[in-house]
């Protein structure tokens, strides 16, 4: 097998950048959530890289769980949504902070949001890394945003293609011809 970067058309996002910026965002959220009962939920499994960062970097106490929740499409386009691992900790009267990789369409954050919201938790907010705002259909308020991204698709530092790439540590955009 090739080095999966050498599939990669242009890296938008640099592991510098990326530190960087999951650093400023760990500081709002250490500020934002301090006192307060936090429990950080990420989706799995393109959080993965994002979330293990960015926790660290916030010194606050705090439980962490993870909600699965897949479109079942191998491709760029998302199909039908389907939770795959269902939340542990008891979110009632507890703040949350929802975190995902991209928010594209805003179609499973809206899902999962209502989910959340059906657990009678005090607060849900959300916090992405990326946000494509060209492609949104449901109006999701994204609480804390790491880039605004253009219309591309990405891979990289948790996000996929078919599965593959979430092990680059950069985020680039894959060459056209690789897209069936
Ligand atoms: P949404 O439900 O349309 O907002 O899509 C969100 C999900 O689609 C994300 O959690 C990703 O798994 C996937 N997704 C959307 N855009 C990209 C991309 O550019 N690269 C990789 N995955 C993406
Ligand atoms: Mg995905």
């Amino acid at each position: 097998m090739s080095d999966p970067s050498a599939d990669i058309a242009k890296v938008l996002i640099s592991e510098e950048e990326i530190r960087r910026r999951v650093g400023e965002l760990a500081a709002q959220v250490q500020s934002d959530f301090a006192g307060r009962d936090l429990v950080v939920v990420g989706l799995l499994n393109g959080t993965l890289m994002f979330l293990a960062d960015l926790v660290r970097e916030i010194g606050l106490p705090l439980r962490l769980d993870f909600i699965g929740v897949s479109s079942y499409s191998d491709g760029t386009e998302s199909r039908e949504l389907v939770f795959t691992k269902e939340l542990k900790l008891d979110v009632a009267n507890r703040e949350v902070l929802l975190v995902d990789d991209i928010l594209d369409t805003g179609k499973t954050l809206r899902a999962v949001i209502n989910k959340l919201n059906g657990m009678a938790p005090r607060q849900v907010r959300t916090c992405v890394l990326l946000s494509k705002k060209a492609r949104r259909e449901y109006d999701i308020p994204a609480d804390y945003i790491g880039f605004e991204i253009p219309d591309e698709f990405v891979v990289g530092y948790g996000l996929d293609y078919a599965e593959k790439y979430r092990n680059l540590p950069s985020i680039g955009i894959l060459k056209p011809e690789l897209y069936s």
